[in-house]
């Protein structure tokens, strides 16, 4: 049994870092990691390129003296986004997000005519812009639990038929089917994978009472979709890595009536998985869902420098206190037995 894990700095393939006093609070938490690539659901959202480059100074600026984490920006795409925009963006952003209006927090400017969006993914395409996409149906009609899957067959198999040149992400992988339809691209699609959704099911958010905190979009699913996904994360296959989808609500938010979608995971993801890759008894495969998967897939350069875990005595952390109110951190329902070794 090893007590330390050495691992390649890592990525974070999709994270939510919010703004202003929020993003003051929560920009540290991803300090263990090299890169991430940076979510632009604000409000109002990061649809132009002049935006995007105002956010990541913000980012940069909210970031703790000494930490060494570059932000990747992305584009978010609306019925009006054009391919200029896309033109405008190079150097700037290395990904676009398709948010299917009312799909999930702060999307109501996403997409409604996904095929109208065509020329501007031919122009994706053209430029080497990553398509990221959150893979969900937004018909009242479609039950909560099989959105994902209706999403694969309806709207993502046409539309990377119309534009094969374009590099899809499917981000938060939630379901088997899910892990299945990315398995059977024989190119030009990955998948991101969540800590959260590794470790929790949908008995862990409705049974025994309704727990808002493992409420998330894409709704957790059945234990046999879970396993799927841990089969998915820790199975080597180089089309899945890390996306954390760590997604800050304060309390007040998280705990209303109509609760907000999202659990914050950054400070604890990397012990989380360094516990679901320990009990499926393929740590060897940490590294590269970590660190080399994505960054091959986005065509960025590969960390050097090392990070340490090492074994250590049970631990729960505290919420984060911000202006707005308290945020609490993900509790993947085991203690966690894995930090960061001190000075690494
Ligand atoms: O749970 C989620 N929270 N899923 C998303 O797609 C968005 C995110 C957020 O921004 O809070
Ligand atoms: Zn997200």
């Amino acid at each position: 049994m090893t007590d330390t894990i050495i691992l390649h700095r890592p990525d974070d393939l999709h994270l939510h870092l919010r703004d202003g006093a929020i993003l003051s609070a929560v920009a540290g938490q991803s300090a263990d990691f090299a890169r991430a690539i940076i979510m632009p659901n604000l409000v109002p959202p990061v649809t132009k390129a002049d935006a995007i480059a105002a956010y990541r100074a913000r980012i940069e600026a909210a970031c703790p003296a000494g930490m060494a984490f570059e932000p990747l920006m992305t584009l978010y795409l609306t019925d009006d986004t054009t391919p200029e925009d896309i033109d405008a963006i190079e150097g700037v952003a290395v990904a676009a997000k398709l948010y299917p209006a009312h799909a999930t927090t702060n999307s109501a400017s996403g997409v409604n005519d996904i095929e109208g969006l065509t020329p501007v993914l031919e122009r994706m395409a053209e430029r080497g812009i990553l398509l990221l996409v959150h893979g969900e149906v937004t018909d009242h009609s479609v039950d909560i639990f099989d959105r994902e899957a209706v999403f694969l067959e309806r709207v993502l198999d046409p539309m990377r038929r119309r534009v094969p040149g374009l590099k899809v992400v499917l981000e938060h992988i939630s379901s088997a089917v899910g892990v299945d339809y990315v398995k059977s691209a024989e190119a030009g699609l990955a998948g991101t994978i969540t800590a959260h959704h590794l470790v929790i099911d949908r008995n862990d958010l409705l049974v025994g009472g309704i727990r808002p905190y493992n409420y998330c979009l894409p709704i957790v699913k059945r234990a046999r979709d879970r396993v799927a996904l841990v089969e998915a994360a820790t199975g080597g296959d180089t089309r899945f890595f890390f996306g954390s989808d760590s997604a800050p609500h304060t309390d007040p938010k998280k705990l209303g009536p109509c609760g907000a979608a999202g659990c914050f995971t950054a400070p604890v993801s990397l012990p989380i998985l360094a516990h679901v890759f320990e009990e499926a008894d393929r740590l060897d495969t940490l590294d590269p869902f970590l660190s080399r998967n994505g960054a091959r897939f986005y065509g960025l350069p590969e960390a050097e420098t090392t990070i340490t875990l090492e074994r250590c005595a049970p631990y729960a952390l505290d919420p984060i206190e911000t202006p707005e109110g308290p945020i609490a951190v993900f509790d993947p329902g085991f203690a966690l037995t894995w930090r960061l070794a001190p000075g690494a």
